[in-house]
């Protein structure tokens, strides 16, 4: 397979896309849509946002320490690419994108109420990269829309209809799963329906 060698670039694909909420004391909430999102540790359960310090939510990130991310699905894509487009200093993106502020349970920045999962989370270090200032975060709660519970209490985010970013454009998480977490070793007649060794 020949390569071609180019220069090192963001080319780190798929990546998330999230809505990340934030708040200042005076200044009204607001979204970013952030792709430079992950999480970077188990336990305790931390992740990682990357924003540009010119974006007017990277001074009430800073100030305020907290934020919340919210995971997009394909229904609210078109929201998501409005609110990475759009700025807080100039618009309320809540009801420009008809999103429903609600409380959160630990942080003061409010949640997207349409999204399925919503990650509180607590800034406890930021590194300074280039263009970018990564926000360190501990995860301090996790909302989940309980319709995504089944009925044997376990979490089917397969079904939330999730979204990811790849190079440029937006794709919805498609059903079946191509695969599970173990299948490649696990024995043919153990391997759940629909998966291909
Ligand atoms: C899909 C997508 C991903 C984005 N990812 C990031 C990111 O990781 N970091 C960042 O600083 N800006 C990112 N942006 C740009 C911001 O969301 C955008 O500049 C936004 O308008 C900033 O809003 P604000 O000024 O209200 O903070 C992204 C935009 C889009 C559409």
């Amino acid at each position: 397979m020949p390569k071609l060698q180019w220069k090192p670039s963001t080319i780190l694909n798929p990546a998330p896309v999230v809505m990340v909420t934030c708040a200042g004391d005076k200044a009204k909430p607001n979204i970013i849509t952030i792709a430079w999102t992950g999480t970077i540790c188990s336990d305790p359960p931390m992740v990682s946002i990357s924003v540009r310090p010119e974006r007017y939510s990277h001074g009430l990130i800073v100030a305020s320490r907290q934020f919340v991310i919210n995971l997009v699905t394909r229904q609210l894509v078109r929201a998501a690419d409005f609110c990475g487009v759009k700025s807080g200093r100039d618009i309320d993106k809540f009801s420009a994108a008809g999103l429903t502020p609600a409380p959160a349970s630990v942080v003061n920045a409010p949640l997207i109420q349409e999204s399925p999962v919503n990650i509180e989370c607590a800034v406890s270090r930021m590194l300074h990269l280039g263009s970018h200032d990564m926000f360190i975060a501990k995860i301090v709660a996790v909302n989940v829309d309980e319709r995504l519970i089944d009925a044997k209490g376990k979490l089917r985010l397969d079904r939330a209809g999730l979204a990811c970013y790849n190079h440029g454009e937006y794709f919805g998480l498609g059903r079946p799963a191509i695969g599970y977490f173990g299948y490649s070793v696990r024995k043919r007649k153990k391997l759940k329906r629909n998966i291909k060794k």
